[in-house]
């Protein structure tokens, strides 16, 4: 494809975006339980004007436009009022949760090669439930992961694991609130007390949780400390683009103070153009997420978020009930909030398939592996539009479950089953080329069920599954006909 030597007219452009998106997920139908916080449509108006009024400003200087500047003062602010950061919290404002996360994990290390400069090879102590971000971030920075266990009932850290984990070498400990995969707080008020203690930072990602979490206080549900009022807290991570219901591109970094923030800013003057100072990793950036953030902010109010939250708990509930009521599924721990895992405990049921089955119904369902303690799920994340269709996925869980039970496990399935139980025992190139065979992986059409895929990548080593994802993606992600 090249660029067409005569522009098109708007409308045909329009139509061509608009076709573009036939096979995408249908997000307005409140039947995607991932990955989409949806407010509306009055919000959405409100996000919508912010954003393009404030598309062509560049927040790379604040001195140019200083608008930007106040507008990412008065989110933080708000946020960190929310969040309980005391006087001296400062913060910033990021393009996301893994943008937020890699943030504190730089500024931790640098914070660390200033006041601990004995440390060579800094370490981060997280539970294997933190989100996949901070394996990023330590993979970009340079730092080592130290994951530990968690309990297996609650999916909840295990503190004693991360005490046992802490060496010379350790700069920081991760606690989440709540955990992405089964939506449960972290204790974190021992994490970061154990934090105090050993003399390291403390990190709490709340980048899922930390707006709906504070609002479910407010309304009086009963929610473990998690925000900066908790001794030994240094940062906390919070997206304002999932529970805070603005546009993609939000996020917070908040620190206990500028001392530490300091670590965090990169200036260079020493190339031949203009001087640059950046808060975070991005530099030219535009102004729309900041606006529409600040805007959302005002318009939703207190009152706004808490009639959310109410709503999005009482479906929660409903469903959480519903689901306990059918016969072979089961939710993982005990969820603190509106996002949680569902597990099969039927050879019949395999949550990999019961997505795919779903998938075909028009619900969208996300497979979790199998890791550590926690069996093989699917995650659900309610927000305000899937409200409304509470009832429904109740109906259509029940019935695709006793659809599923009615049927022989398709021998298929068992005989990749009972491969992919040998595969610990016995791996080399020939076992995978087998398997990717029989999981329907081979050449570059898509698998024709997507439940023989996720068991695959379940069951293979760490290192070859992420090394076929990447494969994956670097042969999907090429231009078309040059
Ligand atoms: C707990 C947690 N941390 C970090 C992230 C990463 O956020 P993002 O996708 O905005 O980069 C997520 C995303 O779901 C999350 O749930």
């Amino acid at each position: 494809m090249r660029i067409p030597p005569q522009g098109r007219s708007k409308d045909e452009i329009f139509a061509a975006l608009q076709s573009y998106k036939a096979e995408d997920l249908d997000w307005k139908s409140g039947r995607v339980l991932g990955y989409i916080y949806d407010p509306g449509q009055k919000v959405h108006d409100v996000i919508n004007d912010a954003y393009t009024m404030y598309l062509p400003e560049n927040a790379l200087d604040p001195l140019s436009f200083p608008s930007l500047l106040r507008l990412e003062n008065e989110v933080v602010a708000m946020t960190a009022n929310l969040l309980e950061g005391g006087r001296e919290a400062v913060g910033n404002f990021t393009s996301g949760g893994t943008e937020s996360l890699i943030l504190a994990v730089k500024t931790a290390r640098d914070f660390c090669r200033a006041v601990k400069p004995q440390i060579k090879q800094p370490e981060l102590v997280l539970p294997v439930t933190a989100h996949a971000s901070l394996f990023k971030a330590c993979h970009y920075l340079g730092v080592k992961p130290v994951v530990t266990a968690v309990n297996g009932d609650t999916f909840r850290a295990d503190v004693e694991a991360m005490r046992e984990a802490i060496t010379d070498n350790t700069i920081l400990l991760i606690g989440s609130a709540p955990s992405y995969a089964h939506g449960v707080v972290d204790p974190i008020g021992d994490i970061a007390a154990l934090a105090r203690e050993k003399d390291v930072l403390c990190h709490v990602d709340a980048c899922v949780g930390g707006i709906h979490l504070s609002y479910m206080r407010k309304l009086g549900y009963d929610v473990p400390d998690f925000n900066l009022a908790v001794p030994g807290v240094t940062s906390l991570s919070v997206d304002l683009h999932k529970y805070g219901y603005t546009a993609k591109g939000a996020s917070i970094i908040l620190y206990a103070n500028k001392e530490l923030r300091k670590h965090q800013i990169w200036a260079c003057s020493r190339w031949t153009g203009y001087t640059v100072i950046n808060a975070a990793v991005t530099s030219s950036k535009t102004g729309g997420p900041m606006a529409a953030a600040w805007a959302v902010l005002n318009y939703l109010g207190d009152e706004g978020y808490q009639e959310i939250v109410r709503e999005v708990m009482a479906a929660t509930a409903k469903l959480l009930d519903g689901i306990s009521r059918i016969d072979c599924l089961q939710v993982l721990g005990v969820p603190d909030m509106c996002m949680f895992a569902v597990a099969s405990t039927d050879e019949r049921v395999n949550v990999y398939q019961l997505a795919d089955e779903m998938k075909k119904k028009g619900w969208y369902l996300q497979p979790q592996f199998a890791r550590e303690n926690s069996p093989s799920n699917l995650h659900i994340s309610l927000n305000r539009s899937t409200v409304p269709q509470a009832e429904a996925l109740l109906e259509t869980l029940a019935a695709t479950v006793k659809e599923m039970q009615q049927q022989p496990v398709d021998p298929k399935i068992r005989q990749l089953q009972a491969e992919l139980e040998k595969l610990a025992l016995n791996f080399d190139e020939q076992t995978f080329f087998k398997l990717a065979e029989m999981a329907g992986v081979t050449g570059t059409e898509p698998p024709e069920s997507m439940a023989t895929v996720n068991m695959l990548l379940e069951a293979l080593p760490y290192d070859v599954s992420e090394f076929m994802l990447t494969e994956y993606l670097n042969n999907m992600m090429v231009p078309g006909d040059k």
